[in-house]
């Protein structure tokens, strides 16, 4: 079993249906996990700004019985010259966990060279790997199955596309992305997890026709234009994704049972429409609303290396 959460690929399938069994488990208790690993204590560092992901993981610690200590990167001697290995080896004296939100997977993947805790990827430039595990959660609540699903990412080959990429592989479902030439995910990401495909069924479609993608699909993904970090492309990236829009028109091309996913932040008149956000295929706040479960599971198994719920303490 996985010790950290890096990428998706760092749980595989058995540590992904662990993390969906104990979810499940977890939504049960309305999220009332009171006291199951106390006495913990979990950082979280956040270079990059977070709605979701900060206050469901902070509400996921406190309600494990956790202390969460939010680590302000600007008050940390990480940005006076500290090794990130020096870091990750004294916090690993104090935590039970560190969360982290950052730019270069490459710092998460050095924290966890170093680190004797379980190190979490909050999101980087490359990976999104807690936000595929309420993706797939969702999925899981309206369909039951991964077998002969057909989930469509509409949009840019970014961060959470590669881990929806993943989590095509290990589960077995059939990802169709569509995305403008320049915007394709990256094609070791795609190779690997097609080589999953091969054993536990599904695909990864690569395309540039949104229409194409989303005909007959269950589920419908889209995300942002311009990820944090790429402001500036804003502009540039509007023209790019124009044809990339999720409206009502596309979204009757799917199955009449489809569902709507955004990972969120939306921006409302850009890759989505207010109809569609707003409309009877949306899930999008039981999505957002999963990542409290999916979190406190995926703590609890990655501290305890436990796949049943049960009181540590
Ligand atoms: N989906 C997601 O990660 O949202 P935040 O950026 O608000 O955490
Ligand atoms: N791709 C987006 C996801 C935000 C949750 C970003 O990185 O900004």
């Amino acid at each position: 079993m996985a010790s950290h959460l890096l990428t998706l690929d760092s749980l595989g399938r058995d540590g992904i249906v662990r993390v969906l069994e104990l979810s499940a488990h977890v939504k049960k208790l309305r999220g009332d996990t009171r006291d199951s690993l106390a006495g913990g204590r979990v950082g979280m560092i956040f270079d990059k700004p977070s709605t979701r992901t900060r206050v469901s993981f902070e509400a996921a610690i406190w309600g494990l019985g956790m202390l969460p200590i939010a680590l302000r990167p600007d008050e940390l001697q990480i940005g006076r010259g500290e090794t990130i290995a020096d870091t990750a080896r004294v916090l690993s004296r104090y935590l039970s966990a560190l969360v982290i939100r950052t730019f270069d997977q490459a710092k998460v993947e050095e924290l966890a060279k170093y680190a004797t805790i379980p190190i979490i990827n909050a999101l980087t430039d490359d990976h999104h790997p807690c936000q595929a595990l309420a993706d797939v959660m969702t999925m899981q609540e309206e369909f039951g199955d991964f077998a002969g699903l057909r989930l469509a990412y509409v949009g840019d080959g970014n961060n959470v596309c590669h881990s929806l990429i993943q989590a095509a592989g290990w589960l077995g479902f059939t990802l169709a992305i569509s995305a403008p030439e320049g915007h394709q995910p990256k094609a070791e990401i795609v190779a690997a997890a097609r080589a999953n495909c091969a054993r536990y069924g599904g695909g990864i479609e690569l395309g540039h026709d949104p229409s194409a993608a989303v005909r007959g699909a269950d589920a419908v993904y889209t995300d942002v234009w311009a990820s944090m970090g790429q402001e500036k492309e804003r502009e540039v990236r509007a023209l790019s994704f124009a044809g990339y829009k999720v409206d009502s028109d596309l979204m009757a091309l799917a199955s009449p049972r489809a569902i709507f996913l955004h990972c969120l932040p939306a921006h409302r008149g850009d890759e989505v429409t207010d109809d569609v956000m707003d409309g009877p295929a949306s899930r999008v706040w039981d999505e957002a609303e999963n990542r409290w479960y999916t979190e406190q599971a995926l703590l609890y198994l990655l501290i305890t290396g436990r796949d049943r719920w049960e009181r540590t303490t």
